[in-house]
């Protein structure tokens, strides 16, 4: 591309091959793996982003040899790879995989980590450099820690590094967050945890701050003075697919706000940090974080809304899920007007909303400005004048659309809206890829700016700690209260209605573009 912007990453310039290291999986047997962390280490090395010297263990309870593991793989990757897999670069990559069957409970099993990853760092040079991703259930993240640990694999010395990224949910609730940093950090340093939010990983989502501060003419707008609200939807027609068991015990709140939708919030409301440095684009989200207007019991009332889908059509609905409670209370739907107490946005609501089983997949964030005065077109046919939107579509359609006014031709004044559409697929000839090579490829070099430091999660469990403790008090009488296939609640409906609103359930933006 011409003007191609090159952004730093750490102390290298993303391009050039991440760090020698081996990467540790715990987890290794499970779904993740297969279908994200391979096929996105494969497309690492095929744009040569992995160094030479790169190795992988698989760490897991099913017992395999190293060979076996490597045939899994070279399976697995047939079906879950992005794009067609070069034999010779797969030829190279599979070589570098080593398996350890074992049990996070089991001191012994990480003693033989440790022989492995010696071999490993012999037979790769590889350094002694180590990446750990934890793809294990939450209730293991503490313990492969403390295992980690024990068995001196987490010190850095002699500048050698050790990372440890953590997959969500990172604890269930503010206290329990709190306290899972607190011993975690007993065994490693802040600079050493890399909490991952997979959104962040999306190009889509990464493009926010591109779009807001590589564009001289929407920032001057960007503020309370011109925009009348926010909408961030995360909709899924997927229900609890076979995840009844974790769900049932998690629920939408749980499992999207604090982690997904407030990363959506956070990069659509921050202030320009000064540079990318991590921990300066992390402070202005954290400054955000810490900016949600804390919820009063009465506002969780007001304020927030909670659905659970019923059957329809021939699709089951949430409570005859497997593994899900027949009369759970658990939901399925979440919808919250949140505002952000500072001077950019003061009094501007920010509503957000996710759920399963809804009408659309669709992840975007609109944002509707104030409208234009109507004093000029009081004696025309115009009734009233809609007020621009600016749609950011993260997916599954990835682009940018602005919907304005337009005179509709004849003698009469009348107007029509319409569209400008920028379509990503339009413009730029990207492989599709997993969302996790940039992710793991930071991680390699150091830059944490993409994951989630202490005070950012814990912050965010605050906000929602008295929705989950309201919404545990009272019992949700009316569930089911949205069918399968739906936008949702009639009260999620309301909670925009009432302020004279509604949600934006658009076209896609195929059919928007003109
Ligand atoms: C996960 C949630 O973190 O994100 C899932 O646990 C949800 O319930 C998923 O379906 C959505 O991610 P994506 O990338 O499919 O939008």
């Amino acid at each position: 591309m011409e003007n191609e912007i090159v952004a730093a990453a750490g102390d290298k310039f993303a391009g050039d091959p991440a760090d020698p290291c081996t990467m540790v999986i715990f987890g290794a047997s499970g779904d993740l793996t297969k279908r994200k962390l391979i096929p996105a280490l494969y497309n690492l090395a095929k744009d040569n982003l992995l160094a030479r010297e790169f190795a992988l263990v698989g760490f897991a309870r099913p017992e395999m040899t190293t060979e076996q593991f490597r045939d899994l793989c070279t399976e697995e990757i047939k079906q879950f790879a992005t794009g067609r897999v070069d034999p010779d670069i797969w030829h190279w990559f599979v070589r570098r995989l080593y398996y350890v069957s074992g049990d996070f409970t089991d001191a012994a099993a990480f003693q033989r980590l440790k022989t492995t990853l010696g071999e490993a760092d012999k037979e790769h040079g590889t350094r002694g450099n180590y990446f750990y991703y934890l793809a294990t259930a939450p209730a293991f993240f503490a313990t492969c820690i403390n295992q980690l640990g024990d068995a001196g694999l987490v010190h850095e010395d002699n500048g050698l590094w050790r990372r440890i990224v953590i997959e969500k949910p990172f604890g269930r609730d503010y206290d329990s967050a709190c306290a899972l940093n607190v011993e975690i950090r007993k065994v490693l340093q802040e600079r050493q945890i890399y909490r991952i939010d997979h959104y962040l990983g999306k190009e889509t989502v990464q493009n926010i701050l591109a779009f807001r501060f590589s564009n001289g003419i929407f920032e001057p707008v960007w503020n309370r003075n011109y925009i009348d609200h926010i909408q961030i939807t995360a909709a899924e027609t997927v229900g609890v697919e076979k995840r009844g068991g974790y769900y049932d015990t998690a629920g939408t709140l749980r499992d999207m706000l604090p982690n997904h939708l407030f990363q959506l919030v956070c990069l659509t409301a921050m202030e320009p940090p000064v540079s990318f440095d991590a921990n300066v684009v992390r402070d202005e989200q954290a400054k955000i974080l810490k900016a949600l207007q804390p919820f009063s019991d009465r506002d969780v009332l007001t304020r927030t809304v909670r659905g659970q889908y019923g059957p329809s059509h021939g699709v089951s609905g949430y409570r005859q899920e497997p593994m899900v409670a027949p009369a759970s209370r658990t939901e399925t739907y979440a919808a919250l007007k949140l505002y952000i107490d500072n001077w950019r946005w003061a009094d501007v609501p920010f509503y957000v909303r996710t759920g399963k089983r809804m009408t659309n997949r669709v992840t975007e964030i609109v944002v509707q400005f104030k409208r234009a005065p109507f004093v000029l077109f009081r004696k025309t046919a115009v009734e009233k004048l809609e007020p621009n939107r600016l749609v950011l579509h993260l997916q599954p359609d990835e682009g940018i659309s602005l919907t304005f006014g337009a005179k509709i031709p004849g003698p009469v004044v009348r107007l029509g809206g319409v569209d400008m559409a920028f379509n990503y697929a339009d413009y730029f000839n990207v492989a599709p890829q997993t969302g996790y090579e940039r992710l793991m490829y930071d991680c390699m070099l150091g830059d944490a700016t993409l994951f989630q430091r202490s005070d950012m999660v814990e912050a965010a469990w605050h906000v929602v700690a008295p929705i989950l403790n309201v919404w545990g008090a009272l019992d949700p009488r009316e569930f089911p209260n949205y069918p399968a296939g739906s936008w949702g609640p009639a009260d999620a409906d309301d909670l925009l209605t009432k302020d004279g609103r509604h949600w934006y359930n658009g076209p896609p933006l195929r059919a928007a573009a003109v």
